[in-house]
């Protein structure tokens, strides 16, 4: 094996040569990541038929990949967290014995990378050299990847030199699993039936088999910067969450920064980077991340936060002019369309992208199609691949090491009824409460049924590295432990009306529920107390420029007793799913919720 000199880690030298015994590749290639190797990656990718350039003057730079149609989304029932105790991955995730897995892994990546070439990905998940920041190293035998990583990470040489003889990193091992044997033709998008996610939270280290597709196989994402680095984060006193970061500047010019934690598909990315309505222009939208946060406590007592991501893999469909215009700029060039559809002249196209669809497009699956033909153009879960810096709206801050100061978590699902459009909760421990009780709707962002509520505990549920239990307990003490920790809200936007529409605009209009929060935080606006934290009253959100009657707002604030009932009960349910590592203070706060419920 060809290590270039700039290499210095033995550990990462010895693992490399360890790696490519066992899975075998024709070649190891080490990415650089210089435009040079991206422009030659690309045009490999062209040529072997996986990759779609884009009409160059409609998308320079962009390309369009169809993955195989079992290959689509994350894995959750595939998805494994080995730690060596079963108790400390807890009942939600699902355990296998490092030991045991070990074995499996063995024999499915023994020459696994047969005919194939395995690729050495350095990244930095995070600024280089932050003191937030984490290194790692993924090696896969995939293009796709390759290409996906180096927007989404910082990626290339100069993480050698940050490691330099002795640093540490994640080491991420990825196959698609699919050797080819000699003279064997190549598929698209090679994948394999049988397909493993596995984390080792005790040794920090990632092995993903059998799948090319975004959280499983983009290794510096979900499983490095959220299953891996939460348990470091449980380990060192610091926070991994699933949560955008956005900055909102006030008329008068003072600047606050909140994070938000939705679930998988439920508008992270179009809160991130919101345009506020017209009769709200006087506030600037700034986009610190849109995905994940790294939080750490500052000695000021305020929580930091970084978004350790260098791009953005948005949910494509529903993103257009008037749902999300900073996106569609973002995405206008240097971007990777993953299960899109593909317009005649080389554009591409997904549903909600505009009012009336083309009259002829290839869809996902390269099928010719029609409006009328029944079935999607784009996959519900397609997504952009997309470098952060041409976001329009980029915060000036978003790459200082230290993070920018949180003054608020918001946590929302996707709940058609029961959760108001906002709450406060009344102090950390009941926002606590709050976001670990979280129920949301499933969405396409996961394989399997679509449109279920489930709980999703802070929109964790599939991210979460150890025991969820005692990332609540994290959570407590987290908030004890700074000084000025920041306030906790709750947001529904998904509430419906009788006919199943929703009754709040959403988009661009969640800024007259961000002003309030901001207003809260900053000790300006009003709430009153009800059973379910403080609340606004119709006077005290901004409705200049919006008609939005009081009756339309009482249905979306509506607690109904009946439905607070039953969602208790499973408020319950999850907790006795937890009981062996539930904090008590969390038993305590349902049953004053109960009482003050019935109360009325
Ligand atoms: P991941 O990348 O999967 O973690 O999710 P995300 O939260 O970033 O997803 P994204 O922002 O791309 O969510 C897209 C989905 O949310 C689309 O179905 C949108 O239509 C929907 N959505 C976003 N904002 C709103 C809103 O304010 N109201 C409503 N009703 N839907 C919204
Ligand atoms: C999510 O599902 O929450 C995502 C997309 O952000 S993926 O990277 O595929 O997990
Ligand atoms: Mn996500």
């Amino acid at each position: 094996m060809n290590v270039p000199a700039y290499v210095k880690n033995e550990k990462a030298i010895t693992w490399i040569k360890d790696i490519a015994a066992l899975t075998k590749p024709d070649n190891v290639y080490w990415c650089d990541g210089s435009q040079a190797e991206n422009d030659t990656m690309y045009q490999q990718l062209v040529k072997s038929g996986s990759f779609i350039k884009l009409n160059e003057k409609k998308r320079p730079n962009s390309y369009l990949v169809r993955s195989d149609v079992s290959d689509v989304a994350r894995v959750e029932d595939r998805t494994f967290i080995c730690s060596v105790k079963k108790s400390d991955a807890g009942p939600t995730n699902n355990w296998a014995d490092p030991r045991e897995m070990k074995v499996t892994l063995n024999k499915l990546f023994d020459g696994c990378m047969r005919g194939r070439t395995l690729y050495v990905i350095p990244f930095s998940m995070g600024p280089l050299g932050s003191h937030i920041a984490h290194i790692g190293i993924e090696l896969t035998d995939s293009l796709y990847v390759v290409v996906n990583m180096r927007i989404m990470t910082r990626m290339g040489k100069a993480i050698w030199d940050v490691l330099g003889s002795d640093g540490d990193f994640v080491p991420c091992v990825h196959s698609v699993g699919a050797p080819l044997a000699p003279g064997q033709k190549d598929v698209p998008w090679p994948c394999n039936k049988e397909k493993y996610i596995v984390h080792y939270p005790e040794e920090h280290a990632i092995w993903s088999f059998g799948s090319g597709y975004g959280g499983n196989a983009l290794l510096g994402k979900k499983c490095l910067a959220l299953r891996i680095a939460s348990t470091m984060a449980r380990d060192q006193g610091w926070m991994a969450e699933h949560m955008l970061i956005v900055g909102l500047e006030s008329p008068q010019g003072q600047k606050t920064y909140v994070a938000a934690a939705f679930p998988s598909a439920c508008g992270k990315t179009n809160l991130a980077m919101l345009i506020p309505p017209d009769a709200l222009k006087t506030w600037k939208v700034t986009t610190v991340g849109d995905d994940i946060a790294w939080i750490k406590p500052g000695k000021d007592g305020q929580l930091y936060a970084i978004n350790p991501e260098n791009g953005y893999f948005g949910v494509a469909p529903g993103t257009s002019e008037k749902s999300n215009p900073n996106a569609m700029v973002t995405i206008k060039k240097n971007s990777i369309f993953t299960n899109v559809a593909l317009t005649p002249d080389g554009d591409v196209w997904w549903e909600g992208m505009t009012k009336t669809p083309p009259p002829q497009l290839i869809d996902w699956t390269g099928q010719q199609w029609t409006p009328d033909c029944g079935r999607k153009a784009a996959h519900p879960n397609a997504r952009f691949t997309t470098p952060a810096n041409q976001c329009p709206c980029i915060d000036s801050e978003w790459e200082n090491p230290n993070g920018v100061p949180i003054k608020a978590f918001i946590f929302g699902g996707r709940r058609s009824n029961t959760m108001p459009l906002i709450c406060q909760a009344v102090n950390w421990a009941h926002g606590v409460y709050l976001a670990a009780t979280m129920g949301s709707e499933t969405t396409a962002a996961a394989a399997g049924k679509v449109g279920q509520v489930r709980r999703d505990p802070f929109a964790m549920l599939p991210f979460c590295g150890y025991h969820m239990a005692e990332y609540f307990d994290h959570w407590l003490t987290m908030g004890r432990r700074v000084a000025h920790p920041p306030r906790i809200f709750g947001v529904n936007w998904f509430r419906v009306d009788e006919s199943g529409n929703f009754i709040w605009p959403g988009y661009g209009e969640n800024m007259r529920v961000l002003k309030w929060i901001v207003e809260r935080v900053n000790g300006s606006a009003r709430g009153f107390e009800s059973p379910l934290g403080w609340m606004p009253l119709y006077e005290d959100i901004d409705w200049n420029g919006l008609e939005f009657s009081r009756k339309q707002f009482d249905d979306l604030m509506k607690v109904d007793t009946e439905l607070w009932k039953k969602e208790i009960q499973l408020h319950e349910e999850l907790f006795m799913n937890l009981y062996d590592k539930l904090p008590r203070e969390l038993n305590s706060i349902r049953e004053l919720l109960l009482s003050s419920l019935l109360r009325g």
